[in-house]
């Protein structure tokens, strides 16, 4: 199979092979070639460079198919690091009572929030969950993302969970682009743990992990370390457990509260802390001293109203991002990461090449998936995006809230 793309406007993204995570002045620089070509062989990028010297460098004849893509650009795809989008039901009534003025703990504590998505997934069949999580990917391809992970934590049960994980791997196997699992059993307490904490806990070590290791259901294990949920000693404790499993650990950390949730993901040796809203010197001196990257997810702050992650300060200081959706029913029910690009730009004041490394080259990171997705690099997946005819990159931001994806190719097949 061997495609090529003739006229390209500008062709965005492109990164050395032994390109690693971008961090401070590096993250803001965003390869290009106007009126370029790009060449695809067996689903991988094959080559590129300028129309002016195309035929000294290929030999146009020999392709099975050449498409001209006349003042259009192309981008590597987004690499979402950090979803949820397997889950049953929605919560739109929530969400009507935050807009008058009960709190995300508020409703929480009340049971809902998380208990609730969790009492609607166990009522669910694992083929009902298949189903809509399918349809949920399929529109996340189209709006451009060509990886993602996803995790489970609406089970909360050794059932619930371990259904929830198979539906993931059903998901890896039926998908084209790279899918990572995480196992995010420790999302909440149930209700009937309330008084018993450690009994869940105990629950999560002894029964749900060893169950996960036999039907290889996790690449990573992940906890909601935040007052009220689960404190960073208990953190500790699940990731050490996880850890002798083989699961590295991609954390919730600091979404609503200094809750130690960077120290103690960093002393895991995480590869990523994520939300981070609540970030100050000594989080920022954790992190900068660490090779765990920050995940920011500025749509569950925008969703929730809450102030946003210190993006820039993290950036001036030399921390590595990530930029991920968070796409789940509750704190951000929207997976389109063209808006978490506009969001980084308006409310954080990333600028758009900033932001683009986030989304794509430092977000495959996020998944350790940076040797084979995230940039325009010959020998990497050729999952791209065409945009619509717009001028530049900047204009995706820009013109937030605008759907300017024209195609999506994944393996270097459009992808219908
Ligand atoms: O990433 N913060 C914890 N978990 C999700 C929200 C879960 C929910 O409300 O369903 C998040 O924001
Ligand atoms: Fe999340």
């Amino acid at each position: 199979m061997s495609l090529l793309f003739t006229n390209i406007r500008t062709l965005y993204g492109i990164q050395s092979a032994e390109s690693t995570v971008l961090k401070g002045s590096q993250l803001g620089v965003v390869a290009q070639i106007n009126n370029a070509w790009l060449s695809i062989h067996d689903g991988l990028i094959s080559g590129f460079g300028e129309m002016q010297t195309m035929s000294t460098q290929i030999d146009v004849s020999s392709f099975k198919e050449v498409i001209s893509v006349n003042d259009q650009l192309i981008l590597p795809t987004w690499c979402d690091s950090h979803t949820h989008i397997v889950f049953a039901g929605s919560r739109e009534d929530e969400f009507v009572s935050r807009i008058k003025g009960v709190s995300y703990e508020t409703i929480a504590k009340n049971g809902g929030g998380i208990l609730n998505s969790a009492k609607k997934l166990n009522d669910t069949s694992e083929d009902d969950l298949y189903i809509s999580a399918s349809a949920r990917l399929r529109s996340l391809i189209k709006m451009g993302t060509g990886a993602i992970e996803i995790k489970s934590g609406y089970g909360l049960s050794l059932a619930g969970e371990i259904k929830m994980l198979r539906v993931i791997k059903r998901l890896k196997e039926s998908f084209e682009i790279p899918i990572k699992s995480t196992f995010l059993g420790a999302h909440a307490f149930p209700a009937e743990f309330k008084n018993n904490q450690q009994a869940y806990i105990d629950l999560i070590i002894n029964e749900m992990l060893p169950a996960i290791q036999k039907e290889n259901l996790a690449d990573y294990i992940d906890v909601f370390c935040e007052n009220g949920f689960f404190n960073a000693d208990q953190t500790a404790e699940i990731l050490s457990a996880g850890k002798k499993y083989g699961l590295k650990a991609k954390i919730h950390a600091n979404q609503l509260n200094y809750s130690g949730g960077i120290q103690v993901g960093v002393a895991y040796n995480a590869v990523s802390v994520d939300h981070l809203e609540c970030v100050g010197d000594a989080e920022i001196e954790t992190l900068k001293n660490s090779n765990t990257i920050g995940t920011i997810l500025p749509s569950a702050a925008f969703f929730l109203g809450i102030s946003y992650q210190p993006a820039r300060k993290m950036i001036d200081e030399g921390i590595a991002i990530a930029l991920a959706s968070d796409f789940n029913p509750g704190s951000s029910p929207s997976g389109n990461m063209s808006f978490v690009f506009a969001l980084a730009c308006t409310q954080l004041k990333m600028t758009p090449e900033e932001a683009f490394n986030a989304v794509t080259h430092n977000g495959a990171h996020a998944m350790e998936l940076g040797k084979e997705m995230g940039s325009i690099t010959i020998g990497k997946k050729a999952n791209i995006i065409i945009t619509k005819k717009i001028p530049s990159l900047a204009f995706i931001p820009y013109s937030f809230g605008s759907n300017l994806i024209d195609q999506v190719f994944i393996n270097g097949k459009k992808y219908e």
